[in-house]
């Protein structure tokens, strides 16, 4: 009688390498359809938004932000006035005199500098000198806005300077008015 356990243990060659395969076949085609699906998912979320229904669902999320920067970039630039740019930027040292700035409104400060003329002082003001850092640190303010400021703050200290009246260059048409305003509002102090 053969010992129905024989056959059981024992593997042919062949047998052995079936199993091989199958067992390395398995788990790689388990890969490969996870693999298939990510992409396929992927896919469709990308296919999406291109859909014009997904573009307007996009830009009502991103409304609010889209508001913020929505300015018309070749609207012509309005300079801020002396007053308005002192305040933003110059006032943190000039008002103090931190680092050894010249106060506003403090004629002995500005004595001596007054004398070396409105264009050196502008220019100071733009290119900056010592602890001064040119335009105060803002390097978005225009020429223009700087010079009012400068304006502004010398004559606070006993100067009699005019506001430079015309504004950038870049946009000639609709700027003497947008600037006159603004450059009207420094003069009653
Ligand atoms: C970080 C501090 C700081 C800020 C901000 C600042 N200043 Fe000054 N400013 C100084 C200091 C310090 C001096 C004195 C520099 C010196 O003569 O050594 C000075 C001097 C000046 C002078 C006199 C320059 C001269 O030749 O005597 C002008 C004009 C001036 N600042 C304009 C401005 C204007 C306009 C702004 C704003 C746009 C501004 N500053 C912002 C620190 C500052």
């Amino acid at each position: 009688m053969a010992d129905p356990h024989a056959k059981m243990t024992q593997a042919t060659p062949q047998e052995v390498i079936i199993s091989l395969l199958a067992g390395l076949f398995a788990p790689l085609l388990a890969i490969f359809l996870i693999v298939q699906l990510v992409l396929g998912i992927q896919e469709e979320q990308q296919a999406d938004t291109t859909s014009e229904a997904a573009q307007k669902a996009t830009l009502a999320r991103i409304k609010p932000f889209a508001q913020l920067v929505a300015l018309d970039a070749n609207a012509p630039r309005v300079e801020k006035a002396g007053q308005e740019v002192y305040d933003a930027v110059c006032s943190s040292c000039h008002s103090s005199g931190a680092l050894g700035a010249p106060r506003f409104n403090n004629k002995g400060d500005w004595s001596g500098r007054l004398g070396q003329g409105y264009d050196t002082l502008v220019k100071h003001a733009i290119e900056g000198i010592r602890q001064m850092p040119p335009r105060g640190g803002d390097g978005d303010l225009s020429d223009v806005e700087v010079a009012r400021a400068v304006v502004y703050m010398a004559n606070s200290a006993g100067a009699s300077f005019k506001e430079p009246a015309v504004a950038a260059p870049a946009a000639p048409a609709a700027t003497p008015d947008a600037a006159a305003a603004p450059a009207a509002g420094v003069e009653n102090k």
